[in-house]
């Protein structure tokens, strides 16, 4: 084992009384001290850096190629770093970044990002200033803690009783996406989605996202987009004989196949008469009668499966007027639950009338090319879908997202009844705050939360670079109002102007500025406390792992 600069050479064969010792696998590969965090903070500089275009409603889209050829179009943090297929461990941190935050608030994973890869940036001047890591960690710990306790500070507090702020926040989650021509629409579809499927308590609510059933066909335009209060189904109905609408349906929710088992093991029938051929159909005949005389005999003039129906049934099922679907999605048959009262039923021989659900109307209905059945008027009111509609696939999937976002703003709103002006303004205030405590705090911390403040106010640099505006101009205009107390001044980017971002209707939920602020310090932390990459070589043929994709592929250091 050598000494190298302070560190043991672990990749080295030593000599322990002339034999040489190998700690580590050949071929395995090791960076360390400033050369491994130089390494760790330039990849994840390149990520924050690959998003910042997209940041704010003059953000550019990306255009990203799978390796299928399949294209999606997007300005959405979180997709553009999912889809990038990112190897470097350091840089996969901040997908990391983006992935926590828009599952914990969803919306603000650019912003999350461009201020975790400022924070490394701004660290990095430092460390080449032999100021050490932990201390600019100790700095960034407090300082966030000074952030969030500003962000609840100025925070405007929500009144739920009133949608309107429900609504602006959805507007501003839509506002830097595709669909922003159509957000004021869609953002009323949102609230209304939102509302139906939440549950209060005592002031706020509890929702989930989840409970909003989102389905989308293409054709039509955004603005035809719809809000259908009950569960759409992408499935036509099974059978051309059976009834196109049913009302007051009773729906059995069947998680068993209706047809004949196949058996596991491959079985022979010596077959000698051709009565013997037509016993043994009639015998299969009568099975899948009996299947159909027990949904009969339930009373149910509905039934979703979850499985496969054999023909025979379906016509058996058509001639007594009964409705199916086959081979519904399984989240799609647990809404369906929820909303109708009805049990999954796994065993049909159990099937009884307490297990059936129940909605007002069940009709197919053509929506573009295709065949949709859509299930109105639940038992339980709280199931909502909403149809997105629009030219091509690739908008209909990027209004799904930017729905998406709408639909947790509203969320987090609703849970947690706080909302910041956007366009930057609550970053300049957090900086504005955080530059006045670094003031009080004693040595080299001082320094550190003072570029802890500078990250932030990236966010503003950001939205005014991607605005084809003077950075420099907007960001001392900002600072100054600030400094006069002026806590909402924000860059309104369609204006291209200072403004007070209250009176321009531009609001955001404080989870987000919050979750943005804890994640990207989280990560800066993590990646700056790194001074040792140890990687093992990559695999020659992968082992597949049983049922698996193959494992341990992990890039060697010198290929990042
Ligand atoms: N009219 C506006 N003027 C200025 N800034 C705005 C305006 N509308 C929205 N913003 C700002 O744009 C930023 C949000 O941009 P964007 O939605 O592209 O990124 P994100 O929310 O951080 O990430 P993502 O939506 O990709 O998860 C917020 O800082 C918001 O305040
Ligand atoms: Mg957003």
């Amino acid at each position: 084992m050598r000494i190298k600069g302070g560190y043991l050479d672990l990749s080295s064969p030593a000599q322990a009384g002339g034999v040489p010792v190998l700690v580590l696998k050949e071929g395995s590969n090791r960076s360390r001290g400033r050369e491994a965090q130089h390494a760790n903070i330039t990849a994840a500089k390149i990520v924050a850096e690959s998003v910042r275009s997209a940041l704010g409603p003059k953000g550019m889209d990306k255009m990203l190629v799978d390796s299928f050829g399949d294209v999606t179009i997007t300005s959405d943090g979180r997709t553009i770093l999912d889809e990038m297929d990112i190897q470097h461990p350091a840089a996969k941190m901040l997908v990391e970044v983006a992935k926590t935050q828009d599952n914990e608030a969803g919306d603000g994973t650019t912003s999350a990002v461009v201020i975790a890869g400022e924070l490394l940036n701004k660290a990095e001047e430092l460390i080449d200033k032999n100021i050490h890591p932990t201390i600019i960690i100790d700095g960034y710990k407090k300082a966030a803690e000074k952030a969030l306790d500003t962000l609840e500070k100025i925070a405007i507090p929500v009144d739920l009783k009133k949608q309107d702020y429900l609504k602006k926040a959805a507007v501003t989650a839509m506002a830097s996406k595709i669909v922003a021509e159509y957000k004021e629409y869609l953002a009323d579809i949102a609230v209304k989605a939102m509302l139906e499927v939440a549950e209060k308590e005592c002031i706020t609510y509890k929702c989930d996202v989840e409970d909003v059933k989102v389905e989308k066909k293409t054709g039509e335009s955004i603005s035809d987009t719809s809000l259908i209060n009950g569960i759409v189904l992408d499935k036509e109905i099974a059978h051309s004989g059976m009834p196109k609408r049913v009302e007051k349906a009773k729906i059995a929710l069947l998680d068993t196949s209706l047809e004949i088992e196949k058996t596991e093991f491959d079985a022979k029938i010596n077959i000698e008469s051709p009565d013997q051929i037509e016993a043994f159909l009639k015998q299969e005949e009568t099975m899948l009668k009996d299947m159909t005389e027990k949904i009969v005999a339930a009373g149910a003039k509905v039934v979703i499966c979850q499985k496969g129906i054999d023909d025979m049934v379906q016509h058996f099922l058509a001639r007594k007027g009964i409705v199916a679907i086959r081979r519904a999605k399984k989240s799609d048959m647990e809404k369906l639950a929820k909303a109708t009262g009805g049990k999954i039923v796994t065993k049909l021989d159990d099937i009884t009338s307490a297990d059936l659900g129940y909605a007002a109307l069940v009709e197919e209905r053509r929506i573009g090319d295709d065949k949709m059945t859509f299930v109105e008027g639940c038992k339980h009111p709280r199931a909502v879908t909403l149809l997105i509609r629009g030219g091509t696939e690739r908008i209909t999937s990027e209004a799904e997202r930017s729905l998406h976002d709408a639909l947790c703003v509203i969320k987090d709103i609703l849970e947690e009844p706080k909302v910041v002006a956007g366009g930057s303004a609550p970053e300049l205030e957090m900086a504005r705050t955080l530059k006045m405590y670094a003031e009080t705090l004693p040595g080299r911390e001082q320094l550190a939360v003072k570029i802890f403040a500078e990250a932030l106010e990236a966010v503003a640099i950001t939205l005014t670079e991607n605005a084809g505006l003077d950075p420099i101009d907007i960001l001392s205009e900002l600072r100054a109002r600030h400094d006069k107390g002026e806590t909402w001044a924000g860059i309104e980017v369609l204006e291209g102007k200072v403004q007070d971002m209250t009176k321009k209707g531009v609001f955001e939920p404080i989870t987000v500025k919050k979750q943005m602020i804890k994640s990207a310090t989280e990560a800066a932390s993590m990646i700056l406390k790194i001074d040792d990459v140890i990687a093992a070589g990559k695999m020659k043929a992968p082992p597949m792992p049983p049922g698996g994709a193959p494992g341990g592929m992990y890039p060697g250091a010198g290929e990042y």
